[in-house]
């Protein structure tokens, strides 16, 4: 059978209908289980298994999900990642715990040695870390985590502690990473984006030189099924693009002063990485976190007004520079090349969250979320990662194909925000179900829900805890300015903002 007809099969045999959401409460009591077996006392692990330490945007989901079960764990698991931040406001991917075996994770602290070769860019000196970092969902994770119990937040002056350090992580993404110069931020790494082994990064990635294979040994492997993680080939690119950036002492493009003092201490002056990729998700997260950190700000008896101005600026420019009328998406840009790079991700749905999006957009964003390319609710009951048709399609092998529970939650999100009711009670649903009976899979296969990756993870676990504290049929609130009111769904309720 050829592919076409394989793929007709598959769908015929499956028959896509609205299930009811699981009963909430032994749901909950099993998400809440995984979120306290992860607990490690002031961060999240988000597997036990394959991910043994704290990660960046993991912890800002898991933060989202806790704050319905111990709001205090919820604002401590983004204390503890805002306490590694970098002088320069970068906020690292990992946070490594010191009690954890080297080999349990690669790479690992001495890999990194973010507290030598980050000590120009301002590495804390007491906590090892990586040196990149990931998604910024922090600032919108800290603006719910606070809705979730205002009183506790005031008396431990929690939005007061995190908005410095917020916004400078904001301050080095859109000063140090606009390596475009058109106002988005730019990733360096793939792990930055966080969707690994995406086929957007694939040419790209062409032009690196892997690192040889026997100068690494990777560690996912003894947790992971080999078909289900990225390959050798793209670890050995990973590899050498993470040395070649802690070997210029994690310089940046624009930033030369750092630079030129890793040049002096013998990192090698070079600051340009072969890589740099302008990505929607990313910049819509960072939008998104915008509009909540002028919610912050305005709690805090600041006003908001110019952060609110710079996350629509950031709306325009995404628009401006990935937004691709012809094909119904957004796309990424290879900053190198300069050019779009024409493979559909999920990534390119995300910026559906976003509040301030022209009403054209937000259609056909909902047109080929539910076309042929990713099957919503036709072929598909949740978010494939990677457009269905496309040549390097793979259900099973981690992003290239797999429906993840946090895209899924950000679709949803904005499928609410614009007022589609229905298609986001049904991709509630199928989360809430799927999440169930994987017993909260990383990844599942996005046409039988398979589970794929590692099983209890986190944020699968903290997703469904916050799935279910809205009920089904929740009334689509419009579009609110800021679009934070529709990520609220916290029991203190009452802000729409
Ligand atoms: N997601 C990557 C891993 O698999 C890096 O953060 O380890």
């Amino acid at each position: 059978m050829d592919r076409t007809a394989q793929l007709t099969a598959r769908r015929a045999a499956r028959a896509i209908a609205y299930d009811p959401p699981p009963a909430a409460g032994s749901l909950h009591v099993s998400a809440a289980r995984v979120l306290e077996g992860n607990w490690r006392g002031t961060s999240t692990v988000p597997s036990r298994s394959l991910y043994p330490h704290q990660w960046s945007w993991d912890s800002a989901f898991i933060a989202i999900g806790l704050r319905h079960v111990s709001p205090l764990r919820a604002q401590t698991e983004l204390e503890t990642l805002l306490a590694a931040q970098w002088g320069d406001g970068r906020v690292p991917h990992i946070v490594f715990n010191p009690s954890v075996p080297l080999d349990a994770y690669f790479p690992s602290p001495d890999f990194w040695r973010s507290s030598t070769a980050g000590r120009a860019a301002g590495a804390p000196r007491t906590v090892q870390t990586s040196g990149i970092v990931q998604p910024p969902v922090h600032a919108l994770a800290a603006w719910l985590v606070h809705r979730a119990d205002p009183g506790l937040s005031h008396a431990r002056g929690f939005l007061a502690r995190v908005y410095p350090r917020l916004a400078a992580w904001h301050r080095y993404l859109l000063h140090r990473r606009d390596l475009g110069g058109g106002g988005l931020a730019a990733v360096v790494h793939p792990w930055e984006q966080g969707m690994d082994n995406s086929p957007c990064w694939d040419a790209p990635l062409a032009r690196i030189t892997p690192a040889p294979a026997r100068s690494f040994r990777r560690a996912d492997l003894d947790h992971g099924a080999p078909e289900d993680r990225p390959t050798d080939l793209d670890y050995g690119r990973y590899v050498r693009l993470a040395t070649d950036y802690r070997d210029r002492g994690y310089a940046d493009g624009t930033d030369e002063g750092a630079a030129r003092r890793a040049s002096v201490e013998g990192g090698g002056g070079r600051r340009e990485g072969e890589f740099a990729v302008e990505d929607p998700a990313f910049n819509a997260l960072l939008a998104a976190s915008e509009h909540a950190l002028a919610r912050i700000a305005e709690e805090l008896g600041a006003t908001g007004t110019a952060r609110h101005a710079r996350a629509e600026r950031l709306t325009a420019a995404l628009v401006e520079r990935l937004w691709d009328p012809a094909q119904g998406m957004f796309f990424c840009r290879d900053v190198r090349g300069g050019n779009l790079i024409p493979e559909r991700s999920v990534s390119g749905l995300i910026p559906l969250l976003l509040p301030g999006l022209p009403r054209d957009i937000t259609a056909a964003l909902v047109g080929t979320l539910t076309g042929p390319h990713f099957g919503l609710g036709a072929t598909t009951r949740l978010v494939p990662s990677y457009d269905l048709l496309g040549e390097a399609f793979d259900p099973h092998r981690y992003w290239r194909g797999p429906a993840w529970f946090n895209t899924g939650w950000l679709v949803e999100r904005g499928l609410r925000a614009h007022g589609e009711r229905e298609r986001a009670d049904a991709l509630r649903s199928a989360i809430l179900h799927t999440a169930e009976a994987t017993g909260f899979a990383e990844y599942v296969d996005p046409y039988t829900g398979e589970a794929c990756g590692a099983a209890g993870f986190s944020w699968t676990a903290a997703l469904t805890l916050d799935l279910l504290h809205e009920s089904p049929g929740h009334p689509a609130q419009g579009v609110s300015p800021t679009g934070l009111g529709t990520f609220d769904r916290s029991d203190k309720g009452g802000d729409r903002g």
